[in-house]
């Protein structure tokens, strides 16, 4: 076989076979096939494209490329969850433990962020302590226990994907559905569980900007996973506007507690519940997904999900007490006010805009080497539909350092978009797949 006559074949719109898939994946991954011929042939599946199959082939590949995790030793089925990602989304620090409070074994390996803020792995860090390299036995030993453990996704999890990704991104690449589809499942595939819920964001702040877009990925994850016996659902949900008030490690953090302790933001619970019902359903607790919502909801009114969290959070060696005193956290030094500059209904923040803020004050990795400031982020204050007078305050920055608060404030200030009258209410669950 030769990676020329590959690239010659889906340049000329032809199905790949599956032989075909697993060398140039296996190729890639072992160092054999050079970037050059890969890049060829990403942009040659960007222009013609992949069909079910060999969307479904390549998944599995990648997925095999390095470690499959074996959760068999857990007992009952093991349901994940994933974000396709935006600007303050906490949401596993909420889920998991409400789900895990239901005795539904949670076996989480999440990732570290490359962006606005860091993944669900960095944001636990901020309690004293907390480990997020699990041993093997240990991460399982903890879900048979306590049913819930998040570790940090190992270095040999799709490590096919790692190598295809890292070209995407610098060979414009990234923005296909196909590959994104695969991407994500593969890693999904990989850690074993036996059912996922996925949340496909859409809006400014989301990778899938259209509606339609995003309805399209999902349906790609879901045959994706169902074809190799899993089972899938897909949520899709808005990225319009951050996710709840806090964007920037820590303050998230303290959102996701007091979410769990019933004073959350009302978008932030509502997708919370909604993932987390899928997960309840998948698990076999309930027959469907409203019974699941009403026992999730039990788990925030009677304190079992708040509880959770501690046992989760003593279980990795971290500081339980910051969830009940959540002073504790790392604290910025310098909080300023971002005021309104004008009167009328807040109709628009563009999340991107806020998460690059929370990026210049230090919350965010630039570079996979970058070290990330837990303490600093931007706490919204004045949502979409919110009336607003001039001087308002309109968000708070958190940081440490007067120059990067000054772009910041900036930055954070262009996010928000005005108009007279009140605006047109969206929903902000678009789609169930
Ligand atoms: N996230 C991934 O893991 N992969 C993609 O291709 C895009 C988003």
């Amino acid at each position: 076989m030769r990676m020329y006559d590959i690239i010659e074949k889906k340049k000329l719109g032809m199905v790949l076979s599956e032989d075909e898939i697993k060398y140039f994946v296996n190729g890639y991954t072992e160092g054999k096939i050079p970037d050059y011929q890969v890049s060829a042939l990403l942009m040659a599946i960007y222009f013609k494209g992949m069909n079910e199959k060999e969307t479904s082939v390549l998944t599995l590949a990648m997925a095999k490329s390095g470690e499959m995790l074996d959760l068999s030793d857990i007992d009952g089925i093991k349901v994940d969850k994933h974000s396709t990602g935006g600007v303050g989304d906490k949401t596993t620090l909420v889920i998991a433990p409400m789900v895990a409070a239901l005795g539904i074994p949670v076996a989480k390996m999440s990732g570290r962020g490359l962006g606005h803020t860091g993944g669900t792995i960095d944001k636990l860090e901020a309690f004293d302590g907390f480990s997020t390299k699990v041993e093997k036995d240990t991460f399982v030993n903890n879900v048979n226990k306590i049913k819930i453990a998040i570790a940090g996704q190992t270095a040999n999890l799709a490590p096919a994907d790692k190598k295809l990704y890292a070209l995407r991104d610098v060979t414009a690449t990234v923005d296909n559905i196909s590959l994104i589809a695969s991407s994500i499942m593969s890693k999904k595939i990989a850690s074993g569980a036996n059912a996922i819920v996925l949340d496909v964001k859409t809006g400014s702040g989301a990778f899938m900007k259209k509606e339609e877009d995003a309805f399209e990925l999902a349906k790609e994850m879901v045959n994706i996973g169902t074809g190799l016996d899993r089972d899938v659902a897909a949520i899709i949900s808005d990225m319009d506007q951050p996710l709840g008030r806090a964007v920037g490690n820590s303050l998230e953090v303290i959102e996701a507690i007091e979410t769990l302790r019933g004073n959350g933001p009302k978008d932030l619970l509502e997708l919370c519940l909604t993932l987390g019902s899928f997960m309840v359903k998948a698990a076999g607790k309930t027959k469907t997904a409203e019974e699941g919502r009403k026992l999730l909801e039990q788990t925030i009114s009677s304190g079992t999900a708040i509880e959770k969290l501690k046992e989760l959070v003593r279980a990795q060696g971290g500081n339980e007490e910051f969830v009940d005193n959540t002073d504790l956290f790392k604290k910025a030094s310098i909080t300023e006010p971002i005021k309104a500059d004008r009167s009328g209904y807040v109709s628009h923040i563009e999340a991107n805009e806020i998460g690059v803020a929370s990026m210049i004050l230090g919350g965010g990795r630039e570079t996979k080497e970058s070290i990330i400031d837990l303490s600093v982020g931007i706490v919204i204050e004045k949502k979409v539909g919110d009336k607003v007078s001039e001087g308002d305050i309109l968000a708070y920055i958190h940081g440490n350092d007067q120059q990067k608060i000054k772009l910041a404030k900036e930055k954070a200030l262009t996010a928000y978009e005005f108009s007279d009258g009140k605006p047109k209410e969206t929903k902000f669950i678009k789609g169930i797949i």
